[in-house]
């Protein structure tokens, strides 16, 4: 039987959200539905709301989530009612040209429900990203759920459904950083927190950790940051070549999304190093470099879409990690909250406050 339950809506365009009764429908072949359990606030959530993505108004927000699978529509062999799950926007297909190539994390063709959640009065609700999660209940395609150890709190495994497995992937995937390099991570907000703690993680030496907000560069020290500059006060290329030995860093990261950030880490990497971009840029921005700069310094400019993750792979190991304390997951999530609080947090969101705030349904 179809379900009723609560979901944060964004009606039109830049309309505060609300939150509405929706109806759920019994899952179909290859679909499961999830109880939410924990669902943190992004900014792609912001963006849907502001139709920065796209039109299709109205949308189910919520996307980096953890929660029980409640029940499995036919064909489903992997996941089970009461499995704990990470719900993710990589379920990939197998068979495109690149899952063909083996290279299933640049998949072509992911997979979402077929069927489609509803306003009480039928109106077709978009989810955010494929899934929609700040709600009771969702429905998914079995593939977005990924399920973990149950040992971990919802709260923080939710946040490797996105912003999180960015960053770590951003450093640990894209960038390939390993033992011993140097890496320099611009902007501290969430995603580059978690690059950082990729970049620990992997064996990093010197990490270098860049922002415009003192506040977010002393966070950044919990995640493993060796070095913090403000690049309001001090030139970043010329501080990181002073930590690095005069050389820049073996890689740089970018997770602002903005041509001049985007300059620096192009600038502040050593020869023959990698400047991963996993910030957003706006459809708008343009950016310029001297093209035999781009010949002469070698190396790799890499793009990082979702960490470059394999959902399958990723996240039962990084869960894993977190479980043996070498993973700090926890300190991502910065408050609780309520589902009605979802407008509050984006304006904290905006203004700098919290890395991540989670709604606990
Ligand atoms: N130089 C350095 N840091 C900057 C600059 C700048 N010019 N402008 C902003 N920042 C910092 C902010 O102070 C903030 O700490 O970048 C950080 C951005 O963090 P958040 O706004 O919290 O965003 P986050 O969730 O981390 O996402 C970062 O990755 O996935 C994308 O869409 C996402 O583009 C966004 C980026
Ligand atoms: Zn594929
Ligand atoms: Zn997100």
């Amino acid at each position: 039987m179809p379900q009723e339950v609560r979901g944060v809506i964004a009606k039109s365009k830049g309309a505060p959200v609300t939150v509405e009764t929706i109806i759920v429908p019994d899952p179909g072949p290859s679909e499961a539905v999830v109880a939410i359990q924990a669902c943190g606030v992004c900014h792609t959530d912001l963006h849907y709301r502001e139709g920065g993505i796209n039109n299709e108004f109205p949308f189910l927000l919520g996307h980096e989530a953890a929660g029980l699978v409640e029940t499995v529509g036919e064909g489903v062999t992997d996941i089970k009612p009461g499995d704990f799950v990470i719900l993710n926007w990589r379920a990939v297909c197998g068979t495109c040209r690149s899952c063909m190539k083996g290279k299933p994390q640049y998949c072509f063709d992911t997979h979402n429900a077929t069927q489609k959640m509803t306003l009480t009065d039928g109106t077709e609700l978009s989810p955010a990203l494929g899934i929609g999660a700040f709600c009771d209940k969702t429905l998914v395609a079995a593939g977005q759920c990924t399920k973990v150890d149950p040992a971990a709190k919802p709260e923080v495994a939710g946040l490797l459904g996105c912003g999180v497995m960015a960053g770590l992937g951003a450093a640990m995937n894209t960038g390939q950083v390993s033992r011993g390099d140097s890496v320099a991570v611009f902007g501290c907000g969430g995603v580059g927190d978690a690059a950082l703690e990729g970049a620990r993680l992997a064996g990093a030496g010197t990490i270098i950790a860049v922002d415009i907000d003192d506040q977010k560069l002393e966070w950044a020290k919990g995640f493993g940051a060796t070095h913090t500059i403000n690049s309001a006060d001090e030139d970043p290329v010329e501080k990181i070549r002073e930590y690095t030995g005069g050389n820049g860093a073996d890689v740089t990261i970018e997770a602002v999304g903005r041509p001049e950030t985007y300059e620096q880490a192009f600038y502040a990497r050593d020869l023959a190093g990698t400047v991963v971009l996993v910030g957003v840029p706006n459809p708008d921005m343009k950016i310029e470099l001297p093209f035999i700069e781009l010949f002469g310094r070698g190396g790799a400019l890499k793009s990082s879409w979702y960490g470059d993750c394999l959902p399958s792979r990723d996240f039962p190991m990084l869960i894993n990690l977190y479980l043996q304390g070498r993973l700090n997951l926890e300190g991502f999530v910065s408050e609780t909250i309520e589902i009605d609080a979802v407008e509050d947090a984006f304006h904290k969101m905006e203004q700098g406050e919290v890395l991540r705030s989670v709604v606990m349904m």
